[in-house]
């Protein structure tokens, strides 16, 4: 499974990318108005950090607006993966954007229609939002193990990748990896606590105390 980091804070993508488990990173809106500056710049410092895809996402509402965006995110990096939220435009934009050999990110995803017709359209990935349903008490990760079923019953799909997004926590990474999305992107701090456990630090306490023990007075 590949892990994105969710974020456009430079200072935390090098962070996870120096532990060796980053494999792209999704930007949007929201996350571009927490570290402000150029976005373009910012696009562009990611995608020198990481070979893998990093999404740039689009504000238009219209199709030919969200193309043009598309277009012009295109030329920063070769790993630029265009980001559209799922409407009809978005769907025009993404089969248009395909068309010029384009990769996309459909995201707001939040049933598995919008994540099929996304796919069929010729988004690279789908993204669904699995805490932003979780928080309006639906089952977010249902979406998950519906469009993995989905793709497991279509070869025409292989295009696309299932990209678990609204990632919270890291039992969402580990539900969403047993459901079989590809992707998962999440913050920084998700990541950080994927790796904690008390036994792992009390482990490591207990070795270098029996270790300090041994090798005292040698
Ligand atoms: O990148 C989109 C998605 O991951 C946003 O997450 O936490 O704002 O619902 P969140």
């Amino acid at each position: 499974m590949k892990f994105f980091l969710d974020t456009a804070d430079i200072e935390e993508i090098k962070t996870g990318i120096k532990w060796g488990v980053v494999d792209g990173v999704t930007t949007n809106p929201s996350l571009y108005a927490k570290v402000g500056g150029s976005y373009e710049e910012i696009l562009k410092e990611i995608c020198g950090l990481t070979k893998g895809p990093v999404s740039a996402e689009v504000m238009s509402d219209d199709a030919d607006g969200m193309v043009k965006e598309g277009l012009a995110f295109a030329k920063i990096a070769p790993n630029i993966v265009v980001k559209v939220a799922l409407t009809t435009a978005g769907l025009e934009a993404i089969s248009r954007l395909a068309a010029e050999g384009i990769k996309t990110n459909c995201t707001l995803i939040f049933t598995a229609n919008q994540g099929l017709m996304a796919a069929k359209a010729g988004a690279s990935l789908i993204s669904p939002f699995v805490g932003r349903l979780d928080d309006i008490n639906e089952d977010g990760m249902i979406v998950i193990q519906e469009l993995a079923e989905i793709f497991a019953n279509y070869e025409g799909l292989d295009h696309c990748e299932i990209l678990a997004a609204s990632i919270r926590h890291p039992r969402h990474v580990t539900e969403s990896a047993l459901a079989g999305a590809h992707v998962a992107t999440m913050p920084l701090k998700v990541l950080e606590q994927m790796t904690k456990h008390p036994l792992t630090d009390k482990g490591i306490a207990i070795f270098k105390s029996d270790w300090a023990k041994a090798t005292s007075g040698k």
